[in-house]
């Protein structure tokens, strides 16, 4: 059993888990988990000793004669048709409080705005008022609220960070939000909770929240100009120049593509895929040359570069601090 819960990451502060609140809007969410524990905890109760009671009292005894039988009890009828509908009343009021509160248009006034747009399959971050575009890795100031606009440009997906906050669904047409306060520095991990299709669960995100002065920094790096290529990554970058890669993709200054992520800063991210793998040479490399191999449905086609090709491209990219 521990082996089980243990190896399927349901560890109480595991990555994944949501009892350890580490926003103000998973301690809100903690807040319902724990009038709803109460209340089912006390309803179980009533309800096994009321049956224990019955079940004793009325049981089969030998030359017993029947009870008295009973059709229809009006007063009952009513109990038990009142009695839940006051549960779920004493469940909705808070829940729909918080749902209101996270995702009013008015946020709060000093919050950072983010942009989150769900593809098949990886996510889109956009910093309106810093002028600042990333996939799949977004930054916060702790202490700072932030609101994630949401929309989807494709299939409905769901933006969901256990310790942080969600899920709320991204769905094409329609601007949903969520605003919250990360209270703790960390890496927090974020997943695709909506299925979206043949990669839904390879669609990761990683949230890193930071002391505002490391944020700043990040921003800073994020604004820059790309790094100039040097060594073999100056041939990786004459072949993405040249190939189809500029369609998709955005590399200031190099290309405009905006079907794909922007690789500008590429080689700061931890990850790549969306989360699926350490960004270094080596696994660029085998993703440029067959992506479909590596992630099933991925709408970024075999381009057939050859190995070298494919390895300078990966260098190029990596270099892209
Ligand atoms: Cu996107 Cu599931």
């Amino acid at each position: 059993m521990a082996a089980v819960v243990a190896i399927g990451g349901c560890a109480f502060d595991g990555p994944m888990s949501t009892l350890v609140a580490r926003s103000d809007l998973n301690r809100s969410i903690l807040s319902v988990y724990k009038i709803i524990t109460w209340a089912i905890s006390i309803i179980g109760l009533l309800v096994f000793a009321l049956l224990a009671i019955v079940l004793l009292r009325y049981r089969d005894r030998p030359g017993a004669a029947l009870p008295r039988q009973i059709h229809g009890h009006t007063a009952m009828e009513i109990g038990w048709t009142i009695a839940p509908a006051l549960v779920l009343l004493i469940i909705a009021i808070p829940t729909i409080q918080i749902i209101f509160r996270t995702q009013s248009a008015a946020a709060p006034k000093n919050a950072l705005e983010v942009r989150v747009r769900g593809w098949q399959w990886w996510w889109e971050f956009r910093y309106p008022t810093l002028d600042v575009a990333t996939a799949n890795e977004v930054h916060l100031p702790v202490g700072r609220p932030v609101v994630f606009v949401m929309e989807g440009p494709d299939v409905i997906h769901s933006f969901w960070i256990p310790q942080l906050g969600g899920k709320r669904d991204v769905v094409p047409g329609h601007v949903n939000r969520i605003t919250l306060t990360p209270e703790a520095p960390g890496e927090y991990w974020g997943q695709c909770a909506e299925y979206c299709g043949t990669s839904h669960a390879n669609m990761m995100l990683r949230v890193f929240v930071e002391e505002s002065a490391a944020f700043d920094r990040w921003v800073a790096a994020q604004k820059a100009p790309p790094a100039e290529p040097t060594g073999d990554a100056v041939a990786g970058k004459e072949v993405f120049a040249r190939s189809a890669c500029v369609g998709c993709h955005t590399i200031r200054g190099v290309s405009a593509g905006g079907l794909g992520p922007d690789l500008t800063h590429f080689g700061s991210r931890k990850l790549f895929g969306a989360g699926m793998w350490e960004t270094n040479v080596e696994k660029v490399a085998e993703w440029v040359k067959d992506p479909p191999r590596l992630k099933p449905g991925t709408k970024m086609p075999n381009l057939h570069l050859s190995d070298a090709d494919s390895k300078a491209v990966a260098a190029y990219l990596v270099g892209l601090k």
